[in-house]
Order: C-alpha cells, then sequence, then structure tokens
C-alpha cells in the first residue's frame, strides 16, 4: 500500500535536524543525537478493514458499558436487599451488593479498555519533539522585578534604618543555633559499643528456641536456625540490648554450592553464620529461601545471598551481612572463634 493511502494524520513527521534528526558523530561531537528511530505504521494505519475491525470493537466495548450500567440500575430495583447467594471462594454475600459491584465494574473497565483501545489503535501515533521555552525570563520582567524590589526596600526604610536592619539580619543568622544545639539530643557518640558483641573466642551456639547449645547435626540443609551466645538469658538486664547486636542465623549449604570460597574457612561442614541484624536500618531478618539461599529482610525487602558472603542482591541495604567464623570444639558443640571482624547492623558516621 502507498503512503497515499495512509490517512494523512497517521503519517510521520518528517524529520529535520531541529526535531529529532539524525546527526553524525564526530571527533567534535561524540554524543550525536541519534533522533527518532524509524516510524513503524500500525496494522490499522494500511489496512482500511483492520481499522474498521478496531473501531467495531472499542464500539463493542462501549456498548458492554452501557449494558453493564443498564444491569446495574436492573439489579438496584429488582434484587431484595436481604437476599444472599453464595459466591465461592467468599461465601455467602449480599446478592444486591455482589451484582452492584460486578455490573459497575464491567461497565467501568470496559470504558477504560475501549478507550485503550481507540487510543493504541486508531488515534495517530505521530512522533512529535517538543522544544521547550527558555527558563531565563525576558529582560522587560526582569527589568520590573527588580524595580519592584527596590521600590519595596525602600517603602520598607531598610537602607535608612540601620539599627533595625542590622538587627534583623542579626537575628535571622541566630535562630539556626537554636537547631544545632538541638543536635546534642542524638545522644553521645557511640565509641567502640557498636563493634563488639557478646560473640568471642569459644563462645558456644545456643538456639535461640531451646536454648540448647548446637551441634553440626542439628543444623538440617535448608533450614535458617537462629542463636545466641551461651549465657545470654532473657532475664539479663540488658539482654534486648546485647541480642539486638549478638542474634545469629545459621544455614548449612553443599560445599560446592558456596560461591564465595572464602566463606568456607570460616563456615564449618557448610554451615555458615550471619548476623541477623539487617544492614539498612536493623531490622531482624526473618525469611529464608532454601533453593536460591536469599534471606530477605521483611522491613524494606533488602535481600542477600547466604552462599555468596551475605551480599546485597536486592534492596536499600548498603553492605553485606557480617559473618561470625565458627567451628567445634572438643565436645563436638559449634563455638564461634571470635567476634564478628565488622560492626553489624546500620551503616553509622564512625563507621569508616
Ligand atoms: S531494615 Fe532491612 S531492608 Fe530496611
Amino acid at each position: 500500500m502507498s503512503s497515499q493511502d495512509i490517512p494523512e494524520e497517521n503519517l510521520p513527521a518528517e524529520q529535520d535536524t531541529e526535531h529529532g534528526a539524525v546527526a553524525v558523530a564526530d571527533e567534535e561531537n561524540p554524543f550525536a543525537d541519534p533522533g527518532l528511530p524509524p516510524h513503524e505504521h500500525r496494522i490499522q494505519d494500511i489496512d482500511a478493514r483492520a481499522a474498521k475491525r478496531s473501531e467495531r470493537t472499542v464500539a463493542l466495548l462501549f456498548t458492554v458499558s452501557m449494558l453493564a450500567t443498564l444491569g446495574f440500575i436492573a439489579s438496584y430495583v429488582t434484587i431484595p436487599n436481604d437476599r444472599s447467594i453464595y459466591v465461592f471462594p467468599i461465601g455467602h454475600i449480599s446478592a444486591m451488593n455482589f451484582a452492584l459491584g460486578l455490573t459497575l465494574g464491567v461497565a467501568l473497565f470496559t470504558i477504560g479498555a475501549g478507550a485503550v483501545h481507540w487510543a493504541r489503535t486508531l488515534m495517530s501515533d505521530v512522533e512529535v519533539a517538543d522544544e521547550r521555552h527558555p527558563i531565563e525570563a525576558a529582560p522587560e520582567v526582569k527589568a520590573k522585578v527588580l524595580a519592584d524590589f527596590q521600590a519595596g526596600a525602600k517603602e520598607s526604610q531598610l537602607g535608612r534604618r540601620s539599627l533595625i536592619r542590622n538587627t534583623m539580619f542579626g537575628a535571622l543568622a541566630m535562630v539556626p543555633l537554636s537547631g544545632l544545639f538541638l543536635l546534642r539530643d542524638l545522644g553521645t557518640l557511640p565509641g567502640t559499643k557498636l563493634r563488639h558483641t557478646l560473640w568471642s573466642q569459644g563462645k558456644l551456639l545456643v538456639n535461640m528456641n531451646t536454648n540448647q547449645p548446637m551441634r553440626p547435626s542439628d543444623i538440617a540443609v535448608g533450614s535458617l536456625t537462629f542463636a545466641k551466645p551461651e549465657g545470654l538469658e532473657e532475664t539479663n538486664e540488658d539482654f534486648q540490648k546485647q541480642i539486638a547486636k549478638a542474634a545469629l542465623m545459621l544455614v548449612r549449604l553443599q560445599p560446592e554450592n558456596i560461591k564465595d570460597k572464602r566463606e568456607l574457612s570460616w563456615s564449618h561442614e557448610g554451615i555458615v553464620a550471619y548476623s541477623k541484624i539487617c544492614t539498612h536500618v536493623g531490622c531482624p531478618i526473618s525469611l529464608y529461601e532454601q533453593q536460591t539461599h536469599h534471606v530477605l529482610c521483611p522491613c524494606h525487602q533488602s535481600t542477600f545471598d547466604l552462599s555468596d558472603g551475605g551480599r546485597v542482591i536486592f534492596g536499600p541495604a548498603g553492605h553485606a551481612l557480617p559473618q561470625l567464623h565458627i567451628g567445634v570444639n572438643a565436645d563436638g558443640y559449634l563455638e564461634a572463634l571470635g567476634d564478628f571482624e565488622e560492626p553489624v547492623g546500620p551503616a553509622f558516621w564512625e563507621r569508616g
């Protein structure tokens, strides 16, 4: 079909150098504007029968909408208020509410669907470039603003009343100081408090649920186990403070599934131990996806890969989960081989 058969409004705009035109990159201009891609006609642009079909589809959708509206009115008038029907899987609900919701939903949906289909298939799809107007104000506007400002300054006698002017500037300059002093309420700097947890060489890993020291055989492949350091009991006065730093999660991986091989020397028989505290803003991580070895923080969906050094693979967390170096003592119980080597939890100003 020739371009004479195409409706005029569907013909592509001429490409010129001003509106998205193709420009050739050279040494002076290495990032030349590539221009718009060539215009592709839709089937409706070149086939009158396809256009007619689209027209009928749109009309059909609008007709269905009208029928649904009539159904809405009929439902309202004819269905008794107290009649109920069974709708799987919801159960028994008011028949009138169901009919009203259904008909109104269909009426609105088909209007939307008709409008979208109309726009996508029949309305003009010619791409145009709209140049922005200059941001700088016209000289006469600038002159007027300046004149207004000078008139205002004169009327307020700012230039003549130097005492008022200077004290006003002094007051404006000092007001923000009150805000600065309030910063003190953020508390004292944490110093080394955030750098150390209760984990240390030889500290046994105690199951958070059973309160019993753990053996490697207690940790099955595919399960997520939470642990705390031995001696930390809920009755301790500072339990919340300590567990917020020392909470640990353990998973057993097949050694061949461990991507970051540095993990192997820190783990025991494929059991890896990571801080349970999210490195975004410190929520406890709790969701483990067995197939991928990903753990998910429920607060803002940060996702960490436990088979790859606790690396962040999604979400706002800023750094990987710290790993705890673990081993087994002479009695066969899992133990820590030291503290975390970096602070657990979110970033803070002294983290470095
Ligand atoms: S605290 Fe974990 S993603 Fe925000």
